[in-house]
């Protein structure tokens, strides 16, 4: 197969952004170009200053510093840099539908569809098109049926090289991931595209750890893999709730089990629910699916780890309306933590958004602090969601800088997501500037119990008595 010279990214959000970086990075002789319809998400890729870089990712900023402007490009000329390219990857986003048939619980491939036709309408050589976006399975059908229909003398190879990068830990993630997954057809130029893309991805990962299989494969092998990790999440959280009924520590479980090799040690932390923009979306997505196939037991075996992960938000956020003696009406409570996970500012289905719903509900007063999220982030989250009207939110929702100013004559902390910073804090010192009683809810069990009871907090951790 002949070499790839010049890669198009269709999307420069927190997939394409980052990992085309890193393809650029570990190939100097590839020309990257990302691109994307929305100009400002371009200009800030292209800042001066890294500082503003769209996408917060620790190690992002030195990978973009090294390769920007030598051969890694952001633009907003989609057109152009689809036809300069040998291989175009399409990295949109997929979110849940919102409208019409599979409203809830299927991908909207209307941004993945409209790549394809422009693809088709603008191309005037051979392409190789990657799905990198998480798409249902037998999409590559669809979008070599598009690409194909316009009739033209050249030809397009469709691969499914779904990205397992996790937000917070991307960029180690893509230097040093667990394997890389290429998905094609299984004829000879299906072969030659495979062994394009897997030339890419030699330049540093260890030939072993790229893994090829049919295209069918590869695109439901995501949804299996994020099941698969959320299923643990929701398994874990199941037994944290037992615990608090029982006497029973649920990290004491998560550990006894974990020990097991054929368990795993990994994922097994109880939470006050997973976020993210993938989970929820990948495992409705396969709900769907299964349901589409007629396979109702399927479908309802996974759809129960999105019910357990909405029953544990509700049932964090009802712990604290019970701890503060039934009612919150008019009192304040500090938020730590709106990302949905550490070391990322993204708030795409967080925990946090719902827990402040019912909070604010119950009339609650909140301060929220997160290092990284800012606060107009924070109220579209929470407008978003349309409980309230926006004048309400702003009325009963601050958003501050400074942790030890969000925590100052609360009645509560509540801890939603587990940022290294919120450990080292002196709890002394906030427990001396709070109401009293002075209450600490750790939804994700970060800070020491004993030690901040015998401050004279009284502290609800998950899965403790
Ligand atoms: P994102 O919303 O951050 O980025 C998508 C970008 O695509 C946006 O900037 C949008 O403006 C752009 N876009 C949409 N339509 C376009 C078009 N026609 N032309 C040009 N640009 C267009 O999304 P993301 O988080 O990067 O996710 C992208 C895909 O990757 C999704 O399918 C997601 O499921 C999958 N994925 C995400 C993660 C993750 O951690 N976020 C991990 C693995 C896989
Ligand atoms: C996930 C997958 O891990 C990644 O492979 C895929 O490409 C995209 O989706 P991401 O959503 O970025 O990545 O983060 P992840 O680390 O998986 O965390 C997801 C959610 O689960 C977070 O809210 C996290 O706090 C929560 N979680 C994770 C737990 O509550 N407990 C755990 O033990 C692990």
């Amino acid at each position: 197969p002949n070499k790839i010279k010049n890669i198009c990214c269709i999307g420069a959000g927190y997939v394409g952004g980052p990992t085309m970086a890193v393809i650029a990075q570990k190939c100097p002789e590839i020309k990257v170009t990302v691109v994307d319809i929305n100009v400002q998400r371009i200009a800030d890729w292209n800042d001066e200053s890294l500082d503003n870089l769209p996408i917060y990712e620790p190690g992002l900023k030195e990978v973009v510093l090294e390769a920007r402007g030598r051969n890694l490009f952001f633009s907003t000329n989609v057109d152009n840099a689809i036809n300069e390219a040998e291989m175009v990857f399409i990295s949109v986003n997929t979110p849940t539908k919102k409208y019409g048939v599979g409203k809830g619980m299927a991908a909207d491939l209307k941004y993945v569809e409209l790549c394809a036709r422009n693809i088709a309408k603008v191309s005037t050589s051979d392409k190789i098109v990657v799905e990198k976006s998480t798409l249902p399975v037998r999409t590559a059908e669809s979008i070599k049926t598009i690409l194909d229909a316009e009739g033209k003398d050249i030809q397009f190879k469709v691969l499914s090289n779904p990205e397992f990068l996790a937000e917070g830990t991307a960029i180690d993630d893509l230097h040093n991931g667990d394997r890389v997954l290429i998905g094609g057809d299984q004829d000879e130029d299906g072969l030659n595209a495979i062994q394009c893309l897997i030339d890419i991805y030699s330049h540093w990962l260890p030939r072993e750890r790229i893994i090829t299989t049919n295209v069918w494969s590869s695109e439901l092998s995501k949804l299996t893999a994020n099941a698969f990790l959320a299923q643990r999440v929701s398994s874990i959280n199941a037994i944290s709730a037992l615990c608090e009924q029982t006497g029973a520590n649920v990290d004491e479980i998560a550990n006894a089990i974990g020990a097991d090799s054929r368990i795993g040690s990994k994922f097994l932390k109880a939470s006050v629910g997973f976020g993210g923009s993938c989970f929820q979306k990948d495992i409705l997505n396969l709900v769907y699916i299964a349901r589409s196939y007629g396979l109702e037991e399927v479908a309802d075996y996974w759809e129960q780890v999105i019910k357990l992960n909405d029953y544990q938000k509700r049932r964090f956020a009802e712990k604290i309306v019970q701890n503060l003696f039934n009612t919150v009406n008019g009192k304040k409570i500090a938020i730590l933590g709106w990302a949905f996970k550490k070391d990322t500012n993204d708030t795409r289905e967080s925990a946090a958004i719902y827990v402040a719903d019912y909070l604010l509900n119950e009339q609650a007063e909140l301060v929220v602090y997160d290092p990284k999220v800012k606060a107009e982030q924070i109220y579209a989250d929470l407008d978003y969601l349309n409980t309230r009207s926006e004048e309400q939110n702003k009325h009963l929702v601050t958003v501050v800088r400074d942790a030890y100013e969000a925590m100052g004559d609360t009645h509560a902390v509540a801890i939603l997501t587990e940022w290294d910073e919120f450990k080292s804090y002196d709890w002394e010192k906030v427990y001396n500037g709070m109401k009293k009683p002075a209450f600490v809810f750790d939804g994700r069990n970060i800070i020491d119990k004993q030690q901040i009871e015998d401050i004279g907090f009284k502290s609800y951790n998950l899965g403790r008595e």
